[in-house]
């Protein structure tokens, strides 16, 4: 997740477009730049926080129309090479840009740019946007003479481009000239008067103007200091509505959420989505996962994986557990951090060390990932952090495009770490034959549909947040859930204990009935997850267990599910999906749920107490 900035007015552009960045920092702060339209492209850049960015500027720029962006790396580095915007053209350069989204078939146009004589010099996908634009309007790398509008250029580039972009876009040869373009990616423009803006989000024009367009899908725009215009996909001009913004700067920065937590339980729909961008195929039925240093015989000559993490991320390589052993017939353990470096561990020839950890920083996985290399075990990395220490020691990165999470408790991390891991299983499965190419393309089909199907269950989030208020105040809360379903249950009573306070335990439901069923007494809320799948009836049966205790049985149960309102008290309902999947969609429910319960009880959820996003100490 990055931010973009632009702006086309009288003032100068410079202190604008840094103000503007200041306010989005909060969606990345990896490296940041501005390019301002001087007497051409005039662009800076630095690593790090904006303010590092405002000592590069000359106190005098002038220039009255500019773009800017502040960078979450996705591809590439944090450095000055790999940071925004990106430019096209050879003395002087010409087209300037700015992009938040990810450009899945950016390898195919780069070898094709770089064939037709293009020089790159970054990493990153956005580059190839910026020589494919000045392709279409310039004809070749050191072309001069612009050949159409940039506005055409736009359009006939766009039809190449497949992924999720908000672009902002300046050119040399079109003084007083902002573009704007669209797809899958949030931009806004705010309309002043004799000047205008555009952003990823209001929070960076507020201070300015509180009317504003939203930019839809395969639009495009053109902001002068004096009007906007908006197209469409075949460019004709749209009248669009204008919204006047009523929040407050802190409600703008969590889009109009009460939190950065439940901003974040949403944005899990396009977290998922921007995870599996790039990656899958399902005309081919194949994953692409190039940033393993795996080959294809040393996937197959795999014996053994070792997961090894830490908290939620624990629980995401448990149901990874699960998964290699079921899909891909992989020998597969994991230990909690802070106890494989003091446990003496054996080591397998054939062991693939994962290490999954969110912030790439916590102290006992990088302990416990420098002790399994000193095996020399191959290791790879899944992380949210680009350029964090992980990412520096592990042999392959493989990276959960969730965007910063501000909120302590980790959710779309969670998720999308789950996804990376769906991803790797089934790829060792079809790669050591344990399923076929149309398994895999079905699985592609059922996983896409995911990011629609949390959707499905946010549109419903008044059901649990009555069922929440219901049992806000209980003393304690049980979690049930069996196979995939089990490392859900752990991570539900996570969430709770974590934000609301409340003393909640998981379990696997079958070892119920070894000990914690003594617990239970009248009215205690027992959370079972209970979709179906092979252990259905089994978790009926354990249901019924909970419910000759008295207690209170809360069920998440699928959509069309008519047997479970027999034996459950609530049933808390997800869309009917594939077996394999359904963990995904469970656990947006258990976060809700903790969420609501923390807000009924008026925690601090965002920031709870004795907690910190990143533990970096052992
Ligand atoms: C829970 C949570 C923690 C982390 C744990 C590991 O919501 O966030 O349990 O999962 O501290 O952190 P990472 O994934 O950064 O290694």
């Amino acid at each position: 997740m990055c931010g973009i900035v632009g702006y086309a007015g009288r003032n100068a552009a410079a202190p604008v477009l840094i103000e503007s960045l200041k306010k989005l920092e909060y969606r990345g702060y990896d490296s940041a730049g501005i390019t301002v339209l001087g007497s051409g492209i005039e662009t800076y850049k630095a690593v790090g926080k904006i303010i590092n960015l405002e000592s590069e500027i000359p106190k005098k720029l002038g220039g009255t129309v500019g773009i800017g962006h502040t960078r979450w790396a996705t591809h590439g580095r944090p450095n000055t090479e790999n940071a925004h915007p990106h430019n096209s053209g050879v003395n002087p350069e010409k087209i300037s840009i700015v992009h938040n989204g990810i450009i899945e078939n950016y390898m195919a146009l780069k070898e094709r740019l770089i064939g037709e004589g293009y020089q790159f010099k970054s990493e990153t996908d956005t580059e190839v946007i910026a020589h494919l634009l000045h392709k279409h309007i310039y004809g070749k790398p050191d072309g001069k003479e612009a050949q159409c509008e940039l506005l055409v250029g736009l359009r006939e580039a766009l039809k190449e481009i497949e992924g999720s972009y908000a672009l902002g876009i300046i050119s040399a040869d079109e003084q007083g000239k902002l573009l704007l373009a669209r797809k899958d990616s949030p931009l806004v423009i705010g309309l002043g008067k004799g000047e205008n803006f555009a952003a990823s989000d209001v929070t960076a024009f507020l201070n300015h103007t509180r009317d504003v367009i939203f930019v839809d899908d395969f639009e495009t725009a053109v902001l002068s200091p004096s009007g906007v215009e908006i197209f469409d996909r075949e460019g004709n001009l749209k009248e669009k509505k204008i919204e006047k913004i009523e929040w407050d700067f802190e409600a703008a920065e969590k889009a109009g959420y009460e939190h950065f937590m439940l901003k974040e339980i949403h944005e899990q729909v396009t977290a998922i989505h921007d995870t599996l961008a790039g990656k899958v195929s399902e005309l081919e039925g194949a994953i692409y996962l190039n940033e393993l240093n795996l080959s294809e015989d040393e996937i197959r000559k795999l014996s053994r994986v070792q997961i090894l993490a830490c908290g939620t991320s624990w629980h995401a390589g448990l149901l990874g557990k699960y998964l290699f052993e079921q899909l891909a017939g992989i020998h597969c353990d994991i230990d909690i951090c802070s106890e494989y470096r003091y446990r003496n561990p054996v080591m397998n020839e054939g062991t693939l060390a994962i290490a999954i950890t969110q912030s790439g920083e916590t102290a006992d996985t990088l302990a416990a990932v420098r002790e399994i290399m000193s095996y020399n075990c191959p290791t790879l990395a899944i992380t949210n952090v680009v350029g964090s220490t992980i990412t520096r020691e592990a042999n392959s990165v493989l990276y959960t495009r969730a965007g910063p999470e501000i909120g302590v408790a980790a959710t779309k991390t969670f998720s999308t770490q789950i996804t990376l891991i769906y991803l790797l299983a089934v790829k060792f499965a079809l790669v050591r034959g344990k399923l076929s190419h149309d398994y895999v393309k079905s699985f592609i089909t059922e996983i896409r549909k995911v990011p629609g199907e949390i959707q499905q269950i946010l549109n419903q989030k008044e059901a649990i947040k009555e069922c929440a208020e219901n049992f806000a105040h209980a003393k304690s809360y049980f979690f049930l859930g069996r196979h995939l379903n089990y490392p859900i249950a752990l991570e539900g009573a996570l969430k709770l204990k974590e934000i609301s306070y409340v003393h909640a335990e998981g379990f696997a439901a079958g070892e119920l009935k070894h000990g914690p069923i003594a617990l239970l007494d009248e009215g205690t809320p027992v959370v079972a997850i209970a979709t179906r799948g092979q252990t259905y009836e089994k978790m009926l049966s354990n249901i019924k267990e909970v419910k000759a205790r008295d207690a209170v049985v809360i069920a998440v149960a699928d959509s069309k599910d008519t047997e479970i309102g027999k034996y459950a008290d609530i049933v808390l309902r997800v869309p009917q999906s594939d077996e394999l999947l359904a963990p995904l969609l469970s656990i947006v429910v258990l976060q809700l749920l903790s969420y609501y319960t923390a807000l009924a009880r008026n925690c601090s959820i965002d920031k709870p107490r004795n907690l910190a996003k990143s533990v970096t100490v052992e």
